[in-house]
């Protein structure tokens, strides 16, 4: 098996070898290339259109450079331009409009009242964006011509000292990029652990830039391989795009000269506004890989319950399926009938229940596993070059993927879903979770021979354990789950593997000199060649589009047709779909946790900058990472923090690896207090952040701020990524460090109240050490400026919290003002028939509620918290009346003043003040 191995690799590097790696190119070779000049130059009062003719002899460092381009440009907006360079020749590949329709372009705006403008020169040519009212230029690519040949584009701008560049991902990297020496590779790729430095996941080819002077973003419009790479070793620093297909299409985004945020909403309107997700889905979720039975699974359910830490969905990955095939369950260990019981169960007790499908689907050719029948009937598996079905290797073993772009696919994928998620006959889950979408395949390049590569790595493995009784009771109580606790280890009985069959189908030649294969222009794909571990870049989809072009679209693809079968069975709701792969636009549809992370410190605090890229900057805003870790296995002290900077994740879920120590929150005393106080916190939080959740669903305000976005003229804030705001007002600052009980933090010259006492801390644009931070505790500020709508206690469901009554803390900013708002409705339906919409202001001692009040929110405002009152007041006042003197408490220590509204039903407009 080594000796194979080791053959394989050479073999890739040999492959490898005819490609020329990013790290290779001489920078002064490309600047030496001769680019292009403008003519034909036409200047309308919307844009302008041009044709750019090669002005020298051409340079072919990849490829022969191609002669004549088209520019256009188009104001599109008063706040967006789309610049587009491509090849009027030849039909180049472009994004298709089906995976990511484009904004409107058709009402353009005239140029001289657009925030940004478009500058070119026409020989060398070049182009510049700037800022119309200050003339700062944003972009530009004076000195670095425009490369243009069929498998390798360039286009290069400078950038300001020391720019602060966010966005550009999936990455693991800080949030703010360093300028000197960061690549950054777009291709899709199953990147266990997220290593730093590297291509993961998705694909985001967007950055915001901020300066003092205002933020901008720029978007580039493209699916293929690309590296981006931020350097400073020359006297200008740059931002190169090295791109191995398609077309320069870029939108770029005045953004604001005052509030970071616009720039977000701007990349909305071009890749679409969030999903709303039902209510539920902000509950906890509990996730492992390797719950053994369905036993295993009632377990874990119960024991929440015992520890009364509120589960709100339990999930379940691969593990339930037979021999790992999508849509369907082991007969022996997850059999239909008890997985039935535990979602009646789940539904019963207002909880929900999601499970894992993944893409690839077993090759099973002799018939009888319907997934692949149904697939082959229709046509619908993607093809190899020779029309043969193309094979890869996943946890089934051989398998074929979904060619997304095949027009049956979603009547395909919408059927299996109905029929095995089937509420009446199948497993009745309430999202669903959709990974290895980049898509992976296991099957080691070039994957002559798969069926023997099944073997060798023993897919699918045999079942540790033997089956449970299939009568075991279920959901019992503790003193039983204790006592039978220890019978579940059964003796290993692996069940019999039926040996792979390698019939039908030729081996794959693998042509060295196939360009869609081994571009010119290697990217820096970690997993070395194009084609690694993936589907194969020659392959071409029903619609004729190459592998090679659509590859980072695959995800995305699977996402929208997910949704969509999710939809089909259940007319008018939301629903949760969490996805692994992402391109813009994936946002629009589904949510997207930060994939196979590690159990250590390093990736605890990485999954602050992943988070804020999606939820900040992409526009796919219900993200998470594994709380406690993946891989590896986690510490109690480790786990304790995490459950708490969980609490602050827009989508919570533990999720583990099989060969890991359990880590359900339950399992240590200290982890499950942690647990309680973070979600303690998130539940009165839960309609605060609900509401920043359908305000990004109505106009793509970011649910989660980096420090900047709030004091963007503070520089000491640009690079923080271990401190966030949770929705606008919510200061987030774990402590980061093993074994530390204390954390430093930066306070901006503001006030903010601490989140426990609701005593006033006044933030002096400085960092401060916070000591004798429990393991159980997490420090949050409220930012001053807000009224927060909360709920006055936590429940063990999201159900229960929404019959708990409301109770408004007002936290003033420094000149005593406050704001804020609340959106209710139903929680899950696409369209609610009704909804409330209420606004909180708070001005001189007088707060005032005033709002629409059309959805019945079925509880009252119990109380008002008025923050940092110097004194006790002499008098309260609820609209007209004064209020008796039991009912109001005045804690001079916080500087609280505790006000029993005692409002049964919240249902029409009033005012507290206070004199
Ligand atoms: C526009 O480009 C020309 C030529 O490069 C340059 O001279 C001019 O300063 C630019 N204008 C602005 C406002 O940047
Ligand atoms: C740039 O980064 C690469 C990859 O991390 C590293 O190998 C190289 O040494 C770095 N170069 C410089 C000049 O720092
Ligand atoms: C727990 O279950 C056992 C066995 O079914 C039963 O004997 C016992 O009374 C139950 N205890 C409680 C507290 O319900
Ligand atoms: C995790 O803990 C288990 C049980 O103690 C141990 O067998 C395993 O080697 C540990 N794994 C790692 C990666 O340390
Ligand atoms: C656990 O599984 C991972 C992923 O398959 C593997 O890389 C690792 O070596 C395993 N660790 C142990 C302790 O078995
Ligand atoms: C944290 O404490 C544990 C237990 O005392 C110890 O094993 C570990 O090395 C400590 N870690 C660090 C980074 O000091
Ligand atoms: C904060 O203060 C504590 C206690 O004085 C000290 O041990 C710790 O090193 C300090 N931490 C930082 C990050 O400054």
């Amino acid at each position: 098996m080594a000796k194979r191995h080791m053959f394989r690799q050479f073999l890739t590097l040999l492959l490898c070898a005819t490609s020329i790696f990013a790290s290779d190119v001489n920078p002064d070779v490309l600047d030496a290339c001769p680019g292009y000049k403008a003519t034909n130059v036409k200047s309308g009062p919307n844009g302008i259109s041009a044709n750019l003719v090669l002005s020298g002899k051409a340079c072919n460092v990849f490829g022969e450079d191609i002669a004549k381009l088209s520019l256009n440009v188009v104001y599109e907006t008063a706040d967006r331009i789309h610049v587009k360079i491509s090849d009027p020749s030849a039909s180049r590949y472009e994004v298709p409009e089906s995976v990511l329709p484009r904004p409107d372009d058709q009402h353009p705006v005239a140029a001289q009242s657009a925030n940004i403008q478009f500058n070119f020169t026409a020989s060398p040519f070049g182009f510049s964006v700037y800022r119309t009212k200050t003339r700062e230029v944003l972009f530009s690519t004076a000195g670095h011509p425009i490369i243009f040949e069929p498998q390798y584009l360039r286009l290069k701008t400078q950038l300001g000292k020391d720019a602060n560049i966010y966005g550009l991902g999936e990455h693991s990297n800080p949030f703010r990029l360093p300028p000197d020496n960061t690549t950054l590779t777009l291709w899709s790729r199953d990147a266990y652990g997220i290593p730093s430095g590297t291509n993961l996941y998705g694909n985001h080819p967007i950055y915001f830039e901020h300066r003092v002077t205002g933020t901008h973003g720029v978007l580039f419009l493209n699916s293929n391989g690309m590296d981006i790479k931020l350097r400073t070793d020359t006297t200008v620093p740059t931002l190169e795009y090295n791109v191995i297909g398609g077309v320069l299409d870029f939108y770029f985004l005045a953004g604001s000269e005052t509030d970071p945020t616009a720039v977000a909403r701007q990349y909305a309107e071009i890749v679409g506004t969030p999903a709303e997700v039902p209510y539920w889905s902000f509950g906890l979720h509990q996730c492992r890989f390797g719950y053994r039975n369905f036993v295993d699974i009632a377990n874990v359910i119960s024991r929440y319950a015992a520890a009364e830490i509120p589960l709100e969905t339990m999930w379940t990955d691969i593990d339930y399926m037979d021999r790992r095939r999508v849509f369907t369950v082991d007969p022996n260990y997850f059999p239909m009938e008890r997985m039935r019981d535990i979602v009646d169960y789940l539904h019963s007790h207002n909880q929900r229940y999601v499970l894992m499908t993944d893409p690839a689907v077993a090759y099973l050719p002799a018939g009888g596993y319907a997934p692949y029948d149904h697939g082959k009937a229709l046509d619908v598996w993607l093809k190899a070059p020779n029309g043969s079905e193309s094979l890869g290797l996943v946890w089934p073993g051989v398998t074929v993927f979904p060619d997304w772009f095949h027009p049956d696919i979603q009547q395909y994928w919408s059927g299996e879903f109905q029929s095995f998620y089937n509420p009446q006959t199948g497993v009745d889950i309430d999202g669903a979770w959709i990974d290895m979408n980049e898509p992976s395949n296991f099957c080691i390049y070039p994957c002559a021979d798969p069926f023997e590569q099944a073997v060798e790595m023993d897919f699918p493995p045999p079942r540790p354990n033997r089956p449970p009784d299939p009568n075991t009771p279920i959901f019992v109580n503790m003193t039983t789950l204790i006592r039978r606790n220890g019978e579940d280890d059964l003796l290993a009985t692996p069940y019999s593997v039926q040996p792979t069959s390698r019939n039908s189908v030729a081996l794959r030649r693998q042509d060295a000199n196939d360009s869609l294969l081994n571009p010119p222009y290697a990217i820096n794909n970690a997993q070395g060649a194009l084609s690694s571990r993936t589907a194969f870049t020659n392959i071409r989809h029903a619609n004729g589009l190459l592998e090679y072009d659509t590859h980072n679209l695959y995800g995305t693809m699977m996402s929208v047709a997910t949704r969509n079968a999710m939809l089909a069975r259940r007319p008018g709701k939301r629903t949760l779909v969490i996805t692994r792969s992402t391109f813009p636009g994936a946002g629009a549809h589904v949510g997207k946790w930060l994939g196979d992370n590690f159990s250590d410190w390093e990736h605890y605090r990485n999954s602050i900058a992943g988070m804020l890229g999606f939820a900040s900057v992409y526009q796919v805003p219900m993200v998470g990472s594994d709380i406690c870790g993946y891989a590896l296995n986690t510490t109690e002290t480790l786990c304790a923090r995490w459950a708490m900077l969980g609490a602050f994740y827009p989508f919570m879920r533990n999720h583990n690896i099989d060969n890991a120590t359990s880590q359900e929150f339950y399992v240590w005393p200290s982890v499950t207090q942690a647990a309680k106080n973070g979600l303690d916190m998130r539940f009165r939080l839960l309609d605060y952040f609900y509401t920043a959740f359908h305000r990004a669903h109505t106009d793509g305000t970011p649910v989660l701020n980096p420090l900047f976005f709030k004091y963007p003229k503070d520089p000491n804030t640009f690079p923080i990524d271990l401190q966030f705001f949770f929705g606008d007002s919510i200061l987030v600052s774990p402590v980061t460090e093993e074994n530390a009980t204390s954390v430093q933090i930066y306070l901006p010259n503001d006030i903010f109240y601490d989140f426990l006492t609701l005593s006033p801390v006044r933030g002096q644009a400085r960092f401060i050490n916070l000591t004798n931070v429990e393991f159980t505790q997490i420090p949050v500020h409220i930012k001053g400026g807000v009224v927060l709508p909360l709920r006055e206690n936590s429940t063990m469901t999201t159900t229960q919290l929404r019959q708990t009554d409301f109770e408004l803390v007002v936290a003033p900013d420094l000149d005593g003002n406050a704001s804020g708002e609340l959106y209710v409705d139903d929680g899950e339906s696409i369209t609610p028939p009704s909804s409330t919409s209420v606004s909180f202001n708070f001005k001189n001692g007088k707060l005032t509620v005033t709002g629409r009040f059309g959805f019945d929110v079925g509880v009252g405002v119990k109380r008002v918290r008025f923050l940092g009152v110097d004194k006790t007041p002499t008098k309260v006042v609820m609209d007209a009346k004064e209020i008796g003197k039991g009912d109001i408490s005045y804690d001079g220590e916080t500087k609280v003043l505790d006000v029993v509204v005692g409002a049964e039903k919240f249902d029409k407009a009033f005012s507290v003040e206070y004199h």
